[in-house]
């Protein structure tokens, strides 16, 4: 498979030891904000050795790192066709970048490997991440109400998803 991206303004590669540090800190300060939680540095390395794991980092073309996506489920693909977006994180945002990234997902998951059904989690008070989700042509399933505790908190997650015919008839659009 194909195993380097590129768009307009960016280069997704697939991640590499090296830079999981990197991408902690990244994560660290994008949870502090509240749009997700966040995992460990081991917990990131061994997304790097599961096969059901794809794992890039986003850079500028001058090679600036400005995020990362992971997607999961991939051995699960061949039964249930469904591959989940679990985590897609920017540094850089309001600048499109997030429109160009989405693209390329959609035809990793739905090209590459033949997904029907590329589905996601979202805090629900992520209000920037459900307008692009949204924008980008992913269908609200529904709610998971107060489903998550943190920091004494409950947060209630929105599931969307995207079906294989729809990311088609988005191509022809
Ligand atoms: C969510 C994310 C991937 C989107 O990428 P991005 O590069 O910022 O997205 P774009 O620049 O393509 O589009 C941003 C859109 O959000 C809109 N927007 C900005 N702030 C907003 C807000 N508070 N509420 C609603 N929409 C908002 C912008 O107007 C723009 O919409 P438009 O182009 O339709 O006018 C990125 O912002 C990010 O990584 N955020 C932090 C981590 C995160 O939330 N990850 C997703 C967790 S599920």
């Amino acid at each position: 498979m194909k195993t380097s991206w590129e768009t307009t303004n960016l280069l997704l590669k697939p991640a590499t030891q090296g830079v999981i540090k990197d991408i902690v800190e990244i994560e660290k300060k994008l949870k502090s904000e509240g749009f997700f939680g966040g995992d460990s540095e081991d917990k990131h390395l061994t997304y790097l050795d599961n096969p059901d794991v794809a794992y890039w980092i986003i850079t500028t073309k001058r090679n600036q790192l400005i995020g990362y996506i992971i997607l999961q489920g991939l051995r699960k693909t061949g039964r249930h066709g469904s591959i989940e977006l679990k985590r897609m994180a920017l540094t850089e945002t309001n600048q499109g970048f997030g429109g160009e990234v989405m693209d390329i997902i959609k035809q990793i998951a739905f090209d590459h490997f033949e997904a029907h059904r590329l589905w996601l989690d979202v805090y629900d008070h992520n209000e920037r991440a459900l307008h692009v989700y949204k924008r980008e042509g992913f269908a609200v399933e529904g709610t998971l109400r107060e489903c998550i505790r943190e920091n004494d908190e409950f947060i209630s997650l929105v599931i969307l998803s995207m079906l294989e015919p729809e990311y088609r008839a988005s191509l022809k659009a």
